[in-house]
């Protein structure tokens, strides 16, 4: 077994050799360990205080030098008692790791892991593919926060406050807000139509967007409702936006999404915050618009709602180049999820969000 010599010669050539030879005793006896306890034997045999091969390094090499060879011999001593501390601690790593490498050792013979394959939501595909039917006519994509101000929901689109048109949309409101100004209380967006007039603060015209996201109104779940539900909002505003600019994107639209052969058709109806204001039905794709259950034996589909932008909406955000004597422009908004029905012949919207892995597992 190594141990430290005395040194006879203090050349640079002599130097070197006893230092090569203390470093490969060194790393075959660090090679030699295996167990915690060979370990601890292995770290006193070199670094105890007290006659450990440090130590002796010190005290048999450096001490001892002739004053001439002090400066060459204690280099390589501080150099020699670095390597032995990295070297124990290097092998008490080893030891360590090799350790648990046993306790969690992978048995190949086990069967693997099987990791179920996950896949998009139907109304999350939806979704995507309205907004990239979108996309394809240069529409950017905007959203806006599902937890909204009274302003933004009701006031700037129009609605003023206690109107009747407010009970449209059964509104879930935040609580114990009645200290706030009306235009300051919270509630979750009843639709994605607020997200026009927020985006409006932001871009100047001309704006086109789609607006994605989750609405909440307060009704009471069935095979048609939920209180919560998608809705892909749509805005367009330039100078000469017409009314037959919002017919033809949305046909287009509807042909793109349901296919080439679906009608549309354009009825009368009111929304504060467009003037005129339509829905749009589709011809039913479930029975051809023969008449079924789905269309209530009608063969249309009420599908979404519409308009050209009220004056008094742009009135609000006039100041960032909305003048309404300048710029004109149309909104839709369409419930995500009722496409989604529609396309994948679901006959009851409650499955959509129930998270039954059975039902979901056929979209994948
Ligand atoms: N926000 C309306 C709703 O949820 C739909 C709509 C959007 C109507 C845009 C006109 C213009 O019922």
């Amino acid at each position: 077994m190594y141990s430290v010599p005395k040194l006879e010669q203090y050349s640079t050539e002599a130097l070197d050799a006893a230092a090569a030879e203390l470093k490969s005793a060194l790393e075959q006896e660090s090679a030699a360990v295996s167990t915690e306890a060979d370990w601890k034997n292995f770290r006193d045999r070199w670094m105890a205080r007290k006659g450990g091969i440090s130590t002796q390094l010190s005290e048999n090499w450096l001490k001892v030098a002739p004053i001439l060879a002090k400066r060459e011999v204690g280099i390589r001593v501080n150099d020699l008692k670095a390597r032995i501390e990295q070297t124990v601690e290097a092998t008490q790593q080893r030891i360590k790791a090799g350790a648990s490498k046993v306790a969690d050792r992978v048995d190949i013979a086990l069967p693997g892991i099987h990791r179920p394959v996950g896949a998009e939501h139907p109304v999350i595909r939806t979704v995507n593919e309205i907004v990239s039917v979108f996309k394809a006519m240069g529409y950017s994509v905007a959203e806006g926060p599902e937890i909204e101000t009274d302003f933004y929901n009701f006031e700037s689109l129009n609605f003023p406050p206690n109107h009747p048109a407010r009970d449209m949309q059964d509104t879930i409101f935040i609580a114990g807000q009645e200290f706030k100004p009306q235009r300051d209380r919270l509630l979750l967006r009843t639709h994605t139509s607020p997200v026009q007039v927020r985006s409006m603060e932001r871009l100047k015209p001309p704006v086109r967007l789609v607006i994605p996201g989750k609405v909440h109104r307060n009704d009471a779940p069935d095979a048609s409702h939920s209180p919560m539900f998608h809705q892909v909002e749509g805005l367009a505003v330039d100078t000469n936006i017409t009314f037959g600019d919002l017919k033809g994107t949305l046909d287009h639209a509807m042909k793109a999404l349901f296919g080439s052969s679906v009608q549309t058709r354009f009825r009368p109806s009111f929304f504060p915050f467009t003037e005129p204001s339509a829905e749009v039905l589709v011809s039913c794709i479930i029975c051809g618009a023969k008449g079924c259950r789905t269309c209530k034996q009608s063969g249309w589909i009420e599908l979404l709602g519409c308009g050209m932008v009220d004056p008094n909406v742009f009135e609000g955000v006039r100041d960032n180049g909305y003048d309404p004597k300048r710029v004109s422009g149309f909104a839709f908004g369409m419930g995500a999820d009722r496409i989604a029905l529609m396309k994948y012949g679901i006959d009851d919207i409650q499955l959509l969000f129930q998270g039954d892995v059975r039902f979901l597992e056929q979209f994948a």
